[in-house]
């Protein structure tokens, strides 16, 4: 019982409004508190591991649990927060500390507390290379409270690429959650990275495009890797119950009413969450400077056509509430994909009807557990 140190899984029942407040003070936990049962835990040197923060989410989950078969060592950082259902990012940490053992180990706390981090490094040096995917996600949430949005996302990235930077310089190799919520409202038919994405529209779009500048100064100063990744729309099993591909599934399945914002016209581009980590753990293993990726799927979806194929794997009619267009969504998406298979050789696999079956069979086993 003496690998995860720092695992703690109790007490997150002051952090419960809806939107999620930021967390209280950090707390490490240690295994180590009971000092004359538990022997001292070898210290992880910065080669050895890799750090995954916001490991015990839904991509960060399985970007660790990708990383523990094949045989890394993973440091996850985590603070557990009440944006959505803690228990549900417990239940991923639980998994991640089965698969993982004596390789796994898992802290919970604030990426931005610096009390915090260096408590963390008495055990594990921070490592070399990093994916940072810890943040605030959601759009509609970042224009009701701004604040917290900017603490985890610029504040938090700011503090894991000063350290990295300071502790590696050009050997870090950094790859970081950027979002495609920074192309705003654009026209264009395909988003590509070259595109100037000067007018985010909503505060968390804001925040990943000034991720994406903090890094570039990172890079040019500590001359380290770093890769911003702009996801679109990820989804699949253990997914954000908030986002619409989860939330349909379990409410058609239930017989609940759906929200749709809009008359069903407008398309995402979405991305199965196997072909997410494919591109993640890529540009890790792929250092070249300074470089931003559009990891989507390159095929968008219409909204209705998502809405007839939940029906279609679920076998149920889903009931519809017809909303208005919501202040800060996006009314198309659709990923230039070609800088990401050039340079890395990424190539998703998975049509968005082939991952709404995955995310309904997986769905329905959970329910029955
Ligand atoms: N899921 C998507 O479709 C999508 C799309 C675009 C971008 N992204 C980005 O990908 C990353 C992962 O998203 P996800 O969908 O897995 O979200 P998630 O909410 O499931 O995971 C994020 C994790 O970060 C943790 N976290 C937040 N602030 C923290 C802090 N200050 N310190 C420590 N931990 C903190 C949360 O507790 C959570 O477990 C995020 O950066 C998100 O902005 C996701």
């Amino acid at each position: 019982m003496a690998s995860n140190i720092g695992l703690s899984l109790s007490d997150t029942a002051s952090e419960t409004t809806a939107t999620g407040p930021r967390s209280p003070s950090s707390t490490l936990y240690s295994s180590d508190d009971d000092a004359a049962t538990v022997a001292t835990p070898e210290v992880w040197n910065a080669d050895e591991s890799v750090l995954v923060t916001g490991g015990a989410g839904f991509v960060g989950s399985h970007v660790a649990e990708h990383l523990l078969r094949r045989g890394e060592k993973v440091l996850v950082i985590d603070e557990l927060n009440a944006y959505y259902d803690v228990s549900k990012k417990q239940a991923n940490v639980r998994l991640l500390e089965q698969l993982g053992g004596r390789n796994f180990r898992f802290f919970k706390g604030d990426i931005c507390d610096k009390t915090f981090l260096a408590e963390v490094e008495k055990s594990c040096k921070f490592p070399k290379r990093v994916v940072h995917l810890a943040a605030r996600a959601g759009v509609r949430p970042s224009i009701d409270d701004p604040f917290v949005y900017v603490h985890s996302n610029v504040e938090g990235t700011t503090r894991l690429l000063e350290l990295a930077g300071q502790a590696h310089g050009n050997d870090a190799k950094f790859v970081f959650a950027s979002s495609s919520s920074v192309y705003g409202g654009s026209k264009k038919q395909l988003f590509s990275e070259t595109d100037a994405v000067d007018a985010p529209v909503s505060p968390y779009a804001a925040t990943k495009k000034a991720c994406e500048l903090l890094a570039y100064t990172y890079h040019h100063l500590y001359g380290m890797h770093v890769a911003g990744l702009r996801f679109f729309t990820v989804f699949g099993p253990r997914g954000r119950p908030d986002m619409a591909p989860l939330k349909f599934v379990d409410k058609v399945s239930r017989g609940v009413p759906i929200d749709r914002y809009g008359d069903g016209s407008s398309s995402r581009d979405y991305t199965y969450i196997d072909d997410v980590v494919d591109g993640v753990i890529r540009a890790l293993d792929t250092p070249l400077g300074y470089q931003i990726y559009n990891l989507g799927n390159g095929r968008p979806t219409r909204l209705n056509d998502f809405i007839r194929l939940v029906e279609q794997h679920s076998g149920k009619q889903a009931l519809i509430n017809v909303m208005p267009e919501q202040p800060g969504d996006v009314p198309r998406t659709c990923a230039d994909i070609s800088k990401a298979r050039e340079l890395l050789g990424y190539d998703p696999k998975t049509p968005f009807s082939e991952g709404i079956a995955k995310l309904v069979t997986w769905y329905n086993e959970s329910e029955r557990a």
